[in-house]
């Protein structure tokens, strides 16, 4: 019974308002409140692209491109992409690509940072610790939706969780590493198995856009048994960029638009070197099975059709892009196994 409350509450919230407060009027909202604690399953919450937070340290041995990209090597932590007001206020745009951009090592088949620049996530745990990096950009971080819950009765780190990660790279599939995402399933498990056990409740796990896809590869990842025993619902909404497919064949030619890795007073066509040397840059490339031979980029020159990646990435210049494409990114594209939770 609790658990049909509980849903029937997630299901309010995705009314507008007005018509929200209407079927369920505060005076009922604060009775339901006091016992709310004992209903509510917890909620781990995981929004899209650049929403969670990154860091930096730049050690001893960092070699900046210029001089002034070092002024902060060997000074402990700092927000690389945070506040990105700061990045314009500081001059730090050079600096800022420079430290965020991934390289590809064919020999682990993996992306890493650049040598001496080491980078962490923080917030693990919490939800108020993703930031809508563009402050005057549409909400895309779960804002609103993190808010209505408060007013249900979620608390922050206790009932209601954040699992904040390192965009720039995929989730691995089954069979491929990653340093990034080995860690953080194995703190995320950890962190399930806690809260589950301390609200003597399994969780629910809500993952949009990025985060969803990122969520998909964490719950495929934990074995059968696990997930029977702490999963109470997978709710994954657009899980891929909510602009569909081909924008990112769009972003991968002209550099990330809009509001996707905002940095003030940079131009899209400026970020995109540092996008493209990310992996989330390419994961999102159509496959031939949901798109077959139509021509998904038309040029007057000729057509590239969802087999013909490879051969656009090289006329975009991107050459580079094909053997991780074809070893990291292809075997996703045939991956369809199902999450086997509700
Ligand atoms: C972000 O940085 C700008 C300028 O550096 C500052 O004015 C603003 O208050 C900061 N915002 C937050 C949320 O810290
Ligand atoms: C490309 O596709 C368009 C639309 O389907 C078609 O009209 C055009 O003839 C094609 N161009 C080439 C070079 O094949």
């Amino acid at each position: 019974m609790a658990s049909i409350i509980t849903l029937v509450r997630l299901l309010l919230l995705l009314l507008p308002v007005p018509l929200r407060k209407h079927l369920w009027p505060a005076s009922h909202q604060a009775e339901d409140l006091a016992g709310a604690g004992e209903l509510l399953h917890p909620i781990f919450m995981v929004p899209g692209v650049s929403c969670s937070d990154l860091e930096a340290r730049l050690t001893e041995a960092y070699q900046p491109s210029i001089p002034s990209c070092g002024a902060l090597k060997a000074k402990g932590w700092f927000g690389l992409y945070e506040n990105s007001s700061d990045i314009s206020e500081h001059h730090y745009h050079k600096c800022f690509e420079e430290q965020m951009s991934l390289v590809y090592d064919p020999i682990r088949n993996e992306y890493r940072n650049l040598a001496s620049v080491e980078t962490r996530v923080p917030y693990f745990g919490i939800v108020k610790g993703y930031h809508q990096k563009n402050p005057l950009g549409p909400k895309w971080c779960l804002t609103r939706l993190i808010e209505a819950l408060e007013e249900m009765g979620y608390r922050d780190g206790d009932t209601m969780l954040g699992a904040p990660y390192d965009f720039r790279y995929a989730a691995p599939i089954p069979g491929q590493t990653s340093q990034f995402y080995s860690h953080y399933f194995k703190e995320l498990m950890e962190l399930v198995e806690a809260t589950s056990e301390k609200h003597h409740k399994k969780v629910i796990i809500f993952g949009h856009s990025l985060g969803g896809m990122v969520i998909l590869e964490f719950i495929r990842s934990t074995p059968l048994a696990w997930r029977d025993k702490y999963i109470k619902h997978l709710i994954l909404v657009a899980p891929t960029l909510s602009t569909g497919f081909l924008s990112s064949v769009i972003y991968l030619a002209s550099g990330p638009q809009g509001d996707l890795l905002y940095v003030p007073k940079a131009t899209a066509l400026s970020l995109r070197p540092m996008w493209r040397s990310f992996e989330t840059s390419i994961i999102n490339i159509p496959s031939t099975k949901a798109y077959g031979h139509k021509p998904i980029v038309i040029t007057k020159q000729r057509n590239y059709s969802a087999y013909d990646m490879e051969d656009l990435l090289t006329d975009i210049g991107f050459e580079h892009a094909i053997e991780p494409f074809r070893r990291r990114v292809m075997p996703k594209m045939n991956y369809f196994k199902a999450p086997m939770v509700p």
